[in-house]
This record gives structure tokens, C-alpha cells and sequence, in this order.
């Protein structure tokens, strides 16, 4: 293994079920250092990297604002991520550097030998860099998912992926992207989350779908986020995709969950056309782009003088 440590027998029959802890080295690479993290934010492709900024309280993506970085350097972005309340992601890092590639490449060569029968299609990796005390409110993402701590700590609450949690016409709104991921929380859930603090070394994988929120501690934190397909978990997509367009355009309550059948494959193709077609592009959310990085301005931030949609240009 060149990534992960640690890894039991019994973790190979949790995995994709159940929330799974484990060690990896990632974070004593010289590629999670502020000069490598600057160099990266300088020579990356921006349409590539999103900077928000939120409210004090997160309750849902609408509490996130989109900032734009202007021509700051690198080492002038950091300063606004140390002193401010800034979140930044490189969505799909592996794609635009070779370093990221191959570091995909050994997690999930790790991965692949170590869980039984797990063989992903597709993969991708995020690098988040984020300010101590940035927010991440109760939300749910679609694929499988991992989260390595490289630098810095934070909490993480994770929930069960079912009722009430996961409320199932939310769930499929989320898959067809007419919300950004929003689900309803209540904060008695909390009784029932799973919470977990990680610091640098720390893996964590958990259940398919499972909402979680997320708060950093008193440091910036380095993150990697991993999201991978398999064929269970397309399946399942295009089952939620295809229940939300009946429930939605049909105004029928679809009762079947079953994922293989003429019924479940009906549904996979009305989801394909659906998506094919470009309906979904035109149902999408749309987040505001509100403010520009400033690291000298309170939380990092300066607000625009005209917001706008969209973050390219
Ligand atoms: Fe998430």
C-alpha cells in the first residue's frame, strides 16, 4: 500500500454501508505545503477553482457566496483563507495537475486491492484549502465519497442515509439538480449523528449518500475530497432521477426503489433523455457570485457592487 495504513478485514465489509476510519500518509508529502499550495492556486486553471465565503450560520447553500479572486497571487489568496472565513475548492485537481493524477491513481489502486469486488468507473478528486471555523451546512452529495485530512482539523457530523434524514423527493431533487445539494435539517438530528474529529492522517469514508455537515476548527485546514461511480451507485442515480421526473412532471408518488427490472429501466431512460435532451441545465439552481477576496478586508472578503450569477469571466 502506498496511501492507506492500517486497513482490517472488517473494514473491506463495511465499506459503502458504513462510516469507515482509517490512516493514510498523504499529508508528510511536500505537496501540502503553503509555498506548493500557493504555486498551485498561481498556475491553475481558474475555471477550475471556486472561492465562497458564508454566512455566520449555514443552514443551507444559500448562506454561500461565490468570491472571485481577481489577479491575486496565490500567497495573497492563503493570507485571506489564514485571516478569513474562505473556502476554496479545486473540483477536479487530478485533471489539470499530474501530481493530483497519480495521487488518485495510488489511493485507489490502495483502495481497489484492499475492498473486495470495489472497481469504480470514474473517480475525481478536490483539493479544499479553507479558513478555521469555515462552515459546510447539512447536505447530501450523490456519488461515494472519501475525505483525507491533510493539514489542520475538523469535525464532521455525518447521518443516517434514511428517514427523516434523508427525505426521499429531496434526495431527488438533489440528484437532478434543481436544488445544490439542500436537504432539510433540524437540529435535534444532531442527537443521532455520528461525529467525528480529524486531523492530518485521518481517512474517512462513509454510508452512499449519507448527509453531513461540516465545521472547521480553530486552523486552516488542507483537505483531498474523493467522489467515485460505480455500477450500484449509477444505478441508483438514475433510479432516484427517474422517481424525481415522475414524481415531479407526472405527479405520480413512484413506489418502487428496485434497482434492475423493466420498471427500474424505463426510469434510467427517461433520466438518460431527460438529461440528454438539456432539461436539466435549464431546472439547475444557480448559485451568486457576491464578493471579491480581499485579505485585508473583514472575513477575507469584499462585497461587489453588483452581484451577479455564474463564476466564469
Ligand atoms: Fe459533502
Amino acid at each position: 500500500m502506498t496511501v492507506i495504513e492500517n486497513f482490517e478485514q472488517r473494514h473491506a465489509q463495511l465499506w459503502g454501508s458504513h462510516t469507515v476510519r482509517l490512516k493514510h500518509s498523504l499529508h508528510e508529502r511536500p505537496l501540502f505545503s503553503d509555498e506548493s499550495l500557493a504555486e498551485i492556486i498561481d498556475h491553475a486553471d481558474r475555471r477550475t477553482m471556486t472561492i465562497s465565503t458564508m454566512e455566520d450560520e449555514v443552514r443551507s447553500s444559500g448562506d454561500w457566496h461565490y468570491c472571485l479572486p481577481g489577479d491575486l497571487s496565490g500567497c495573497e489568496i492563503l493570507r485571506a483563507v489564514k485571516s478569513g472565513r474562505i473556502w476554496i475548492n479545486f473540483t477536479h485537481i487530478a485533471q489539470f495537475d499530474a501530481r493530483f493524477a497519480s495521487v488518485l491513481d495510488e489511493l485507489y489502486a490502495d483502495l481497489e486491492t484492499l475492498v473486495p469486488g470495489f472497481r469504480p468507473f470514474k473517480r475525481n478528486m478536490g483539493l479544499l484549502i479553507s479558513s478555521p471555523g469555515a462552515r459546510v451546512g447539512y447536505h447530501t452529495d450523490i456519488p461515494g465519497q472519501t475525505l483525507l485530512q491533510l493539514r489542520g482539523s475538523k469535525r464532521l457530523w455525518i447521518y443516517p442515509a434514511s428517514e427523516p434524514f434523508l427525505k426521499v423527493p429531496e434526495f431527488e431533487d438533489v440528484v437532478r439538480r434543481v436544488t445544490e445539494e439542500d436537504i432539510t435539517y433540524e437540529s435535534w438530528f444532531d442527537d443521532y449523528a455520528e461525529v467525528y474529529d480529524l486531523v492530518p492522517g485521518d481517512l474517512l469514508h462513509w454510508r452512499l449518500n449519507g448527509p453531513h455537515k461540516v465545521a472547521n476548527l480553530d486552523s486552516v485546514n488542507v483537505s483531498i475530497t474523493t467522489q467515485h461511480w460505480t455500477g450500484d451507485i449509477r444505478r441508483e442515480f438514475a433510479l432516484n432521477y427517474g422517481n424525481g421526473l415522475l414524481r415531479n412532471m407526472l405527479h405520480y408518488t413512484p413506489r418502487s426503489r428496485k434497482t434492475s427490472g423493466p420498471a427500474f429501466w424505463v426510469k434510467a431512460g427517461t433520466a438518460l433523455t431527460w438529461r440528454k435532451a438539456g432539461m436539466q441545465n435549464r431546472q439547475s439552481h444557480r448559485r451568486t457570485v457576491r464578493y471579491h477576496v480581499d485579505p485585508d478586508a473583514p472575513n477575507g472578503v469584499r462585497l461587489m457592487e453588483r452581484q451577479r450569477f455564474g463564476i466564469s469571466g
